[in-house]
């Protein structure tokens, strides 16, 4: 492949130039294994990006993809329906927890976040509230790349290029020093919740619409939230009518060990954004599940019927071929057991991957269910180089370990058996102590 062919695609979230004098081509995938251009198979260690937890290459998603295809490969999102995206939003409303009863589909996380902070600051001025329009964030949050997403995000390195963006403030993230290497939910911490009531005295709630969080923190490298913390932000929210929204883009659907991270923690959001593993990340779709009283507010003040009550949306909102790709994935879940198959072995892939403790350069290791993140101590003033240097190396030992950051970060497939846990845990340890 020449040079030039390279250089005109601009790669995302890419170090262009590395890649582009050592590319790392992907050419097939079956299972939980991926197949490079150099005829190698290399375990699939993030499931995609979070995605492909039900392995790869699905003859049923495939099957029902093409059949949708051919069926009715589009059809107009606005103003006429098709009846798979009702009846996957009855799915997903059964599939919820509470009274998380309405659907808006979108077709990436970035999109839910833009979606469910627009509607919340909509239902605020809809109930007579209108200046309660900020959203608050948290530090180290990853909820997207568009002006939403980088808004309430909380990542640095995607933040400080782009300016000013939506009124936002920020939660302090929840890595407490002392919780390093807990197992699961670390004990201490839930106390940081109550930084939401000094943001709420200093911004006051009159101004504040919503506070956006993921459960689990996952770009930032598997943040997991002390026992408590979230029950106690959905306290602060209830006492101020501030709405809390769970991005749920990586936990929901299995990577925890339950349908969704609102469901594992027993804590109920007033929307929860959800992606990925929704298709198996075969086809682009976003979720954004809402509860009866946000949908009601915007039906009941929608004046004629032949009013458009929220002027949002995507050209591919509710995709059919999207929608068909869904309803396979979601059937396979639940045929095959895979989410209780991850809630039973995680304790083992906690015991294999707290191994690692001790290795050189690691400084931390958090997990819980089916994901981890390992902090490395970086190269003075070079964050990202060692994660990338050991990730790189992993690759080439047939192991796909994400870098990001100062992290490590692994999301297994559900199908993982206990030989391949130990193989990609003893390629990071082997990697690290070369
Ligand atoms: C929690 C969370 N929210 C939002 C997003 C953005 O999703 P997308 O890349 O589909 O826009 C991601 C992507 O990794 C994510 O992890």
């Amino acid at each position: 492949m020449g040079k030039s062919q390279l250089d005109a695609f601009w790669m995302p979230y890419t170090a262009n130039r590395h890649f582009k004098a050592n590319p790392r081509m992907i050419v097939g995938a079956e299972g939980a294994y991926y197949l490079t251009q150099d005829g190698r198979r290399v375990f699939d260690g993030l499931s995609g990006l979070w995605t492909t937890g039900a392995g790869h290459c699905r003859s049923e998603i495939s099957n029902a993809v093409a059949l949708q295809l051919n069926a009715l490969d589009y059809s107009p999102a606005f103003q006429f329906g098709h009846p798979l995206a009702f009846s996957l939003a009855d799915r997903l409303a059964d599939m919820a927890p509470d009274s998380l009863n309405h659907v808006f589909f979108t077709n990436s996380g970035s999109e839910c976040t833009d979606t469910a902070t627009k509607i919340a600051r909509a239902y605020w001025r809809l109930a007579g509230s209108p200046s309660k329009t900020k959203i608050i964030g948290r530090v180290k949050g990853y909820h997207g790349a568009s002006w939403g997403g980088i808004s309430f995000g909380g990542i640095t390195a995607n933040k400080k290029l782009w300016g000013q963006g939506v009124e936002s403030d920020y939660l302090r993230h929840t890595m407490l020093p002392g919780n390093e290497f807990t197992r699961g939910l670390p004990q201490s911490g839930a106390e940081l919740a109550n930084e939401l009531e000094e943001l709420i005295m200093l911004h006051d709630a009159s101004n504040i619409a919503a506070v956006i969080v993921e459960p689990i923190a996952g770009s930032a490298g598997v943040i997991v939230p002390p026992a408590g913390y979230l029950a106690r932000l959905r306290e602060i929210c209830d006492r101020h009518d501030v709405l809390l929204i769970f991005d749920e883009v990586i936990t929901a659907f299995g990577r925890i060990g339950d349908w969704f991270a609102a469901s594992a923690f027993n804590v109920v959001p007033d929307i929860l954004n959800v992606a990925k593993q929704i298709t198996n990340g075969t086809f682009p779709l976003g979720a954004v599940i809402l509860k009866d009283k946000i949908y009601t507010a915007f039906m009941e003040s929608g004046g004629d019927s032949h009013n458009v009550e929220l002027p949002h949306g995507y050209t591919y909102s509710s995709h059919p071929v999207a929608c068909a790709a869904a309803m396979a994935s979601l059937d396979i879940l639940e045929r095959e057991g895979l989410i209780d198959r991850v809630k039973q072995m995680a304790p083992m892939f906690e015991t294999k991957v707290h191994q690692l403790k001790g290795t050189p350069y690691v400084k931390d290791i958090r997990n819980y269910g089916f994901a981890a993140g390992i902090t490395l101590d970086p190269y003075p003033g070079e964050p990202t180089r060692r994660p990338m240097e050991v990730g790189l190396a992993c690759w080439e030992k047939g192991f796909y370990v994400r870098f990001a950051g100062d992290t490590l970060q692994l999301g297994l497939p559900f199908i993982t058996t206990e030989a391949e846990m130990d193989l990609i845990v003893n390629a990071i340890g082997d990697t690290l102590k070369s």
